[in-house]
């Protein structure tokens, strides 16, 4: 990347950060992103708009299968499913699966999104802690590699609804590790005291998988292990690696069992400002699992699982970015001097994240060149909320106003995702920018679109 030092302050060693999609890049002072520049982006499609850099996105899907290949060529084989949750269209759905990857579910509508995508139900897989009917019996009607049970209760619910069938469901049984890794307290999964999976610690790990060997209609395929999100620690993953497999070790002893596949789960962090550390890259995190993986083969003797993993973040977030409009602009003073606001087109309805997990972001001013001198700012949203803020403190170029854009970096994953209709904002669309050419993959909302869904309208 070049001529990002207004963007992205240079690393200490003088490379520059990673907050950015790869092919961002100024050109007379103006953002481009995909060889597209932001001026004629917002112009033509509107803002606040998320643009996903499709190239970078693959590029990050692709470095994921090579290393989790790479690092498992020896044991079992690897398998990765990108989590749908972070993001997923119809398009991303295709990009990963012709970037060789798999695609992890977890409602009807992710599912029937991969379908629709063409995607293969062997290529997919099926979470959540609540499945309805209907999603259990699409998983099963798709014949999904997997569905991944959290609870005895829904143990059962899946036995009974395939014995209807008279299908067999192919069981991934998610257990908890009791490793507790990840960033805010919401997002993190592993121990004890919240909804998530079966507790190895308690005994319902051991006790689904008896009573899943024993289901007639139930074929324990896996165990699996998510243990949080925004994990920058290799050695939690090698922790909750270990945990997983010595259960593994103890199923064979018990029941005499060999589980063929082993879940990994996803979580890997990014980074969203340059003032966050640098995560470790995908090869990093693979041999960290292969390591754990090969001295279970070594102590046990077992034959080495096939093994996946559940990626979302770390391919979709640094992806994309938000382009809003520069609106109102005021300067508020403080005892410890001013702080200017400025307000942009969307806010916590396109982007709740700092909301809910005081998650950091950066922006930079992209229509035009920065001026040399930055101001002490905060990014706020349209919302009636003292707290739709997008970025709560930022230094951003003095010469910014009202009618210029701004562009906020990784907001690819869990930002179109997790958007709302708060003050009836319409969703923003999504752009794919590839080889100078801009698309929708996810055309914007409209009132009419929201007013379609009033009954009384
Ligand atoms: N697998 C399972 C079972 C998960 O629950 C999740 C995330 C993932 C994979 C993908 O995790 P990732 O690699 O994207 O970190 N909405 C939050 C995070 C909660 C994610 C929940 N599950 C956020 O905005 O940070």
């Amino acid at each position: 990347m070049t001529n990002l030092e207004n963007l992205a302050a240079p690393e200490p060693d003088g490379s520059v950060s990673g907050v950015w999609p790869t092919t961002v890049k100024r050109v007379d002072g103006e953002l481009h992103i995909g060889g597209v520049g932001v001026t004629s982006l917002v112009s033509e499609f509107g803002s606040p708009v998320f643009v996903i850099d499709e190239q970078d996105m693959r590029d990050r899907a692709r470095a994921w299968k090579n290393a989790m290949e790479e690092a498992f060529e020896d044991l079992g084989g690897a398998e990765v499913f990108y989590a749908g949750k972070a993001f997923l269209s119809v398009a991303v759905a295709r990009w990963m699966a012709e970037e060789g990857l798999a695609i992890d579910t977890c409602s009807e509508g992710e599912l029937r999104t991969a379908l629709v995508a063409g995607v293969s139900g062997e290529k997919l897989g099926l979470h959540g802690n609540n499945k309805s009917r209907r999603e259990i019996e699409l998983a099963l009607d798709s014949n999904v590699a997997h569905l991944v049970v959290d609870s005895l209760a829904e143990l059962a619910f899946v036995e009974a609804i395939a014995a209807e069938r008279n299908a067999t469901a192919k069981i991934v049984l998610r257990v908890t590790t009791g490793v507790h890794a990840g960033g805010h307290e919401y997002i993190s999964t592993a121990h004890e005291d919240q909804k998530f999976g079966l507790s190895i610690a308690a005994g319902s790990a051991i006790r689904a998988i008896e009573e899943t060997l024993a289901a007639t209609h139930l074929e324990l395929v896996g165990l699996h292990s998510h243990i949080g999100s925004q994990i920058l620690s290799l050695e939690a993953f090698a922790a909750a690696a270990e945990a997983i497999l010595a259960l593994r070790a103890r199923a064979a002893t018990a029941f005499g069992v060999t589980i063929p596949e082993i879940d990994f789960g996803g979580g890997y962090a990014v980074r969203y400002t340059v003032l966050d550390d640098v995560p470790p890259a995908p090869i990093d995190f693979a041999k960290a699992l292969a390591g754990a993986v090969t001295e279970h083969v070594i102590a046990t003797g077992m034959p080495a699982p096939s093994v996946s993993i559940e990626p979302g973040r770390s391919i979709a977030a640094p992806s994309a970015v938000t382009l809003y409009s520069v609106g109102t602009i005021k300067t508020v003073q403080l005892d410890e001097g001013s702080r200017r606001y400025v307000s942009i087109d969307g806010g916590m309805s396109d982007n709740i994240r700092p909301a809910l997990y005081e998650a950091d972001y950066t922006a930079a001013l992209a229509n035009r060149e920065p001026s040399e001198e930055n101001v002490r700012s905060r990014v706020v949203g349209k919302h009636c909320e003292s707290g739709d803020i997008v970025i709560k403190n930022v230094a951003l170029s003095a010469n910014l106003g009202p009618g210029d854009v701004l562009a906020v970096p990784a907001t690819g994953a869990y930002g179109r995702s997790m958007a709302s209709n708060y003050n009836m904002l319409t969703k923003p669309g999504v752009l794919a920018v590839r080889d100078g050419k801009a698309r929708w993959i996810i055309r914007p909302e409209t009132v009419e679109d929201l007013l379609a869904l009033d009954a009384d309208a």
